[in-house]
């Protein structure tokens, strides 16, 4: 390979990627931890991941951050894989050791767990949660919600066999309650997680409103600087406790990230407080 003289390259790759906030939030952590590297965004072509990628080690990058559409063709061409990664089916981490070799991480779940038990102070043991939606997002955090020891993690989803197939794939780690959206009435929660695509449209999945009550954590695992997301804007109507969006867990995914790359742990809460109050 060819690293070339300088600091280490790093990248977040994906389709469309200008709008990341990734640089943003490396540089920060690069910042406060004294090391020396470039973080930018590079847009790979819709059919041109595993040649991109192969490009950037060619030209010195010691890692990357993959991001949609990508993660799975990450996961895909990775020699090694972590564990979390091998049971989400998707990376968002790649790095590219100087031998040639390319290990693959999957940083989601953590950052999450991380979001809510540190910088929420939620202890997820022994509470109730329920996670919305069945898709790569979601497939990506229940190894790691699993490992918080809930009480109970219920799984619904608009398309309820795929909540099944989800809920047998991770059989291994932990119980799954599979339940339709329209059998949720009635019951009550901890915690909710919006796993769903379905703000990206500024829709709501069609949840009972009677779910959220006045000691219900509501989590959007997507984010929005600018408003609150569609469903953080319902839990708050509904009376949540408390109602968030995913620049947390944005950010600790990164941190996690980071750590892996350089040996050191930056400090999520404060990049957080940092992109809120810009
Ligand atoms: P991602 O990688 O973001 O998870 P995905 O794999 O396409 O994307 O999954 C999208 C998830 O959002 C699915 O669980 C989808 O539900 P279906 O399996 O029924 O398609 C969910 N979703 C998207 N739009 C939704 C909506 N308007 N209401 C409820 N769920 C929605």
């Amino acid at each position: 390979m060819a690293a070339g003289s300088g600091p280490a390259r790093y990248a977040v790759v994906g389709n469309p990627v200008s709008h990341s906030l990734s640089p943003r939030i490396h540089a920060e952590f690069a910042r406060q931890t004294g090391q020396a590297l470039s973080y930018e965004a590079i847009e790979l072509p819709l059919d041109g991941f595993d040649t991109g990628v192969r490009d950037l080690r060619q030209r010195g990058y010691a890692g990357l951050n993959v991001t949609v559409p990508f993660k799975q063709d990450a996961w895909r061409i990775c020699d090694s894989l972590s564990e979390r990664a091998e049971l989400a089916g998707a990376v968002n981490t790649l790095v590219l050791s100087d031998n040639g070799e390319t290990h693959g991480d999957n940083t989601d779940g953590i950052g999450l767990v991380r979001d809510l038990t540190v910088n929420l102070e939620l202890a997820l043991e022994n509470r109730k949660l329920l996670v919305i939606g069945a898709g790569g997002a979601v497939r990506g955090v229940l190894g790691p919600l699993l490992e918080q020891r809930p009480a109970q993690l219920t799984l619904a989803n608009r398309t309820h066999e795929k909540a099944e197939t989800l809920a047998a794939d991770f059989a291994a780690l932990g119980s799954i309650d599979v339940c339709p959206f329209d059998e949720l009435a009635g019951r009550s929660f901890d915690l909710i997680v919006n796993g769903t695509a379905a703000g990206l449209d500024g829709e709501l999945p069609a949840i009972p409103e009677d779910l959220v009550g006045t000691g219900t954590l509501c989590y959007d695992m997507m984010y929005r600087l600018d408003a609150p997301t569609a469903f953080v804007d319902w839990a708050q109507r509904l009376g949540a406790a408390r109602a968030c969006d995913g620049l947390g867990m944005l950010v600790e995914q990164a941190a996690a990230a980071f750590s892996l790359w350089r040996g050191v742990e930056p400090d999520g809460a404060e990049v957080i407080a940092q992109l809120r109050n810009a």
